[in-house]
């Protein structure tokens, strides 16, 4: 494999201008009509609106909504207590609706799959994970690819953890899916992260308002650019090792274990069609990444900041991994990275609170005002606090990768093993995530703040994300 001197060549404006008009797995980035009446406080409400103008403040606890509202098509419950969005995720009868607008990549992926279909899917993309998946992947198979991409992409002093973030998951990631490197260069990894964020755009484009035709040909060259350079190749190989262990001359141990292997292995039973099969492994390298890089961006913030109130240093935070991981299961709670699940009632269905939604309303299930519930996480449930007590079996990372049948397929693989309050890990057994693990391999490289350059949040974003995380080794 040929590795080149890093360099941090990538176009990021290009990157940074499309990631300013929408993100994967995001409600609106529209800003809200001052000039409309604001709808009644309330926990969970029940707006009229047209869908396709919606626009939404999505902050801490924020229970106040501005709409535009122009014309009455539609009702849109809005659901915001823990244990009402637990409830609502669990209704069979609420069909995934975040990404209907974005067919042209995400129609009939698994997280728009609903019923048998879905079921079907998942049950077989789940059996990645069995056996001891979890061990062999923290243990062999992360420490490589992470070392690969640190010693390509970080040299010198200084970094933008956002950009290292996508170099480390664009590589995490396609390998998860199954997507091989190439020729291992900065030029190949450049186009696959460009890919990344010109086909995420299909999460999110039913919130852009302007004119979405030449969105839609960027998603389609981005898919076929993607499916010849990246997917035939590793199709190929895969094609090959699984005919070799049909025919006994492998064992299925010298099988790669990834999405792309388990969907040919088992594609007698799922008949997916080629377009399809290409759209899914696209889908998870979206899935697994944009929202790691938030995630890691944030957990890093909050340990930085926690370590400057409390007087002590990362470096002895991250000597104790499973405190490490609290850390980041507590960022995980206060920042989700899919602040909202969407939903439109199949039949009528009962909300935990007794509202009745009819066939064909909406449900915006708010994830990110749950996770700062206060009856569920205490009076300062919306300050950072890695050692709080949490009662019964809530997760620490709260709602944050959903809940009941879409629930989060990567969960462990990101979080590692989520301990409920009183439970002991057990020592040969747990799994602390790739988030941890990065964090706490990248202070070990003497990861700090810059002192002299601030990190930037996306101005034009209601959402708290990082545009920018200057560090220093
Ligand atoms: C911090 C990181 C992540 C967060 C916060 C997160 C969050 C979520 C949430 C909230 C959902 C449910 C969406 C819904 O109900 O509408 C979801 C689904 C999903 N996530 Fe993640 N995710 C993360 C990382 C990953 C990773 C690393 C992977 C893959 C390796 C992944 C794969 C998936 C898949 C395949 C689904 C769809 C599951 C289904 O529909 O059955 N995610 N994620």
């Amino acid at each position: 494999m040929l590795l080149r001197r890093p360099r941090f060549d990538l176009n990021m404006t290009l990157v940074r201008r499309i990631l300013k008009r929408r993100f994967f797995h995001g409600p609106s980035q529209q800003p809200v009509d001052a000039s409309q009446p604001l709808p009644t406080k309330r926990d969970q409400s029940v707006y009229t609106l047209h869908e396709d103008v919606y626009s939404s403040r999505s902050g801490p606890c924020k229970n106040n909504r501005a709409y535009q509202i122009t014309e009455i098509v539609m009702e849109v419950h809005r659901v915001s207590r823990y244990r009402e969005v637990e409830h609502a995720l669990r209704l069979t009868d609420l069909k995934q609706s975040l990404y209907d607008e974005g067919k042209i990549l995400m129609d009939k992926v698994l997280v728009t799959l609903h019923g048998d279909e879905h079921r079907q899917r998942r049950s077989v993309e789940s059996q990645l994970f069995r056996r001891n998946f979890f061990r062999v992947y923290e243990n062999d198979v992360f420490p490589g690819l992470l070392r690969d991409t640190l010693d390509q992409f970080l040299s010198g002093e200084s970094a933008d953890l956002k950009e290292l973030g996508y170099r480390i998951m664009v590589h995490l990631s396609l390998s998860f899916a199954g997507i091989d490197r190439i020729d291992g260069t900065i030029e190949e990894a450049d186009a696959q992260h460009r890919l990344l964020i010109q086909l995420g755009q299909a999460a999110t484009i039913g919130q852009y308002k302007g004119d979405r035709e030449p969105i839609f040909q960027e998603i389609r060259d981005a898919i076929d650019e993607f499916r010849e350079r990246f997917f035939l190749p590793s199709r190929a190989r895969r094609v090959a090792l699984i005919n070799d262990y049909r025919e006994g001359k492998i064992s299925d141990e010298a099988l790669p274990r990834d999405i792309l292997t388990i969907l040919l292995m088992h594609n007698d039973d799922l008949g997916m069609p080629d377009e399809l099969m290409v759209r899914e492994v696209a889908f998870f390298y979206l899935a697994a990444s944009h929202t790691s890089v938030h995630t890691l961006v944030h957990a890093t913030h909050e340990l930085f900041s926690w370590c400057q109130r409390q007087g002590s240093s990362p470096t002895d935070v991250v000597k104790d991994t499973h405190q490490l991981q609290r850390f980041v299961l507590e960022s995980m709670r206060l920042h989700p990275s899919s602040p909202e699940a969407w939903r439109r009632a199949e039949a009528s269905v009962s909300l935990a609170d007794g509202t009745v939604v009819p066939a064909g309303d909406k449900v915006v299930i708010d994830l990110q005002t749950a996770n700062r519930d206060p009856e569920v996480f205490g009076k300062d449930a919306s300050e950072f606090n890695p050692l709080r007590q949490i009662e019964g079996r809530t997760s620490r990372a709260g709602m944050s990768f959903g809940g009941g049948m879409h629930v989060c397929l990567g969960m462990n693989l990101v979080a590692g093993t989520l301990l409920r309050d009183g439970e002991a890990p057990k020592p040969d057994n747990h799994q602390f995530g790739t988030v941890t693990l990065i964090i706490k391999e990248l202070i070990e490289r003497g990861m700090r703040p810059n002192p002299d350059q601030a990190p930037q949040k996306i101005e034009a974003s209601e959402r708290d994300v990082w545009a920018s995380y200057p560090v220093l080794f």
